[in-house]
């Protein structure tokens, strides 16, 4: 069995904002950008902060956070490094503006026809070039049989079939449940526990016991200033990935300075 994670290192908090196809225009990106970045101001403050925005606001963006004090992450990569490849960006290239970590395999994406094939390519080549990669994973319903966890594991052992295990710290685990996702329903922190349990178990039986403390295990869905703090604490998630709320500067920047206030304690 696994022993609890609280027994293990803790990870520096991770929250990374998904700001998805928001806002409309890149004034009002900035605008945000501009907003948390002053709330954050605070050098003390110990979580990684991250903003995944949409790819053609990522180079003005990284420019307004020249110290890298707030990250810029995106929300896809190609799986092909160079060539034709219409509409597609590479990990090469976002890397080139700034980019420190890459969200693979979001449900909405999946929800596009992304397979985890497709997921486990893309993450090879964020993983090639030497940057961070977020692994969406997530179940669309739970039933009572618990039929949901077999999900949860095909879609992360087909992604870890191409991690090294010199990558597995710049390999982060999103569990997003899809009926999260946007509804207000957030996962109980006894459910975000147990599959931070059996994600820690699946990367065990890969890489070995050691492993397991080098890989964060963050939640995604409906997460908010109210209940991040018990979602950190009762959870023992290693921190957040954040849509609807990160487009509010300082309903995000709560959720920071909660999951710095939890990871003072
Ligand atoms: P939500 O989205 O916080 O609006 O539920 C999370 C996500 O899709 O990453």
């Amino acid at each position: 069995m696994l022993q609890s994670t609280r027994m293990q290192k803790k990870q520096q908090p991770l929250v990374i904002g998904n700001w998805k196809m928001n806002p409309t225009s890149l004034a009002e990106a900035k605008k945000l950008f501009v907003a948390v970045r002053s709330a954050l101001v605070r050098k003390d403050i110990k979580v990684l902060v991250a903003v995944a925005a949409p790819y053609i606001y990522l180079s003005d963006l990284a420019r307004l956070s020249p110290s890298k004090r707030i990250e810029i992450s995106a929300q896809d990569a190609a799986i092909e490094k160079i060539g034709p490849h219409t509409g597609e960006v590479s990990a090469h290239m976002l890397k080139g503006l700034g980019v420190s970590s890459i969200i693979l395999g979001h449900s909405e994406r999946r929800a596009a026809g992304e397979t985890n094939d497709i997921v486990a390519a893309k993450l090879l080549a964020v993983l090639s070039v030497g940057i961070t990669a977020v692994v969406c994973v997530g179940e669309k319903e739970r039933d009572v049989h618990g039929n949901f966890f077999g999900i949860i594991e095909d879609q992360l052992r087909s992604a870890l079939e191409v991690v090294k295990k010199n990558q597995l710290p710049r390999l982060v685990i999103a569990y997003e449940p899809i009926w999260a996702i946007g509804t207000g329903n957030t996962a109980t922190a006894e459910d975000a526990q147990e599959m931070k349990l059996f994600i820690h178990k699946i990367v065990a039986d890969v890489f070995g016991r050691s492993a397991v403390s080098k890989v964060r295990i963050i939640y995604g869905g409906s997460v908010n200033a109210k209940n991040a703090e018990e979602l950190l604490e009762k959870g023992d998630v290693d921190g957040f990935l954040v849509g609807g709320a990160s487009l509010k500067a300082t309903e995000f920047t709560k959720i920071v300075l909660i999951a710095h206030n939890h990871g003072q304690r």
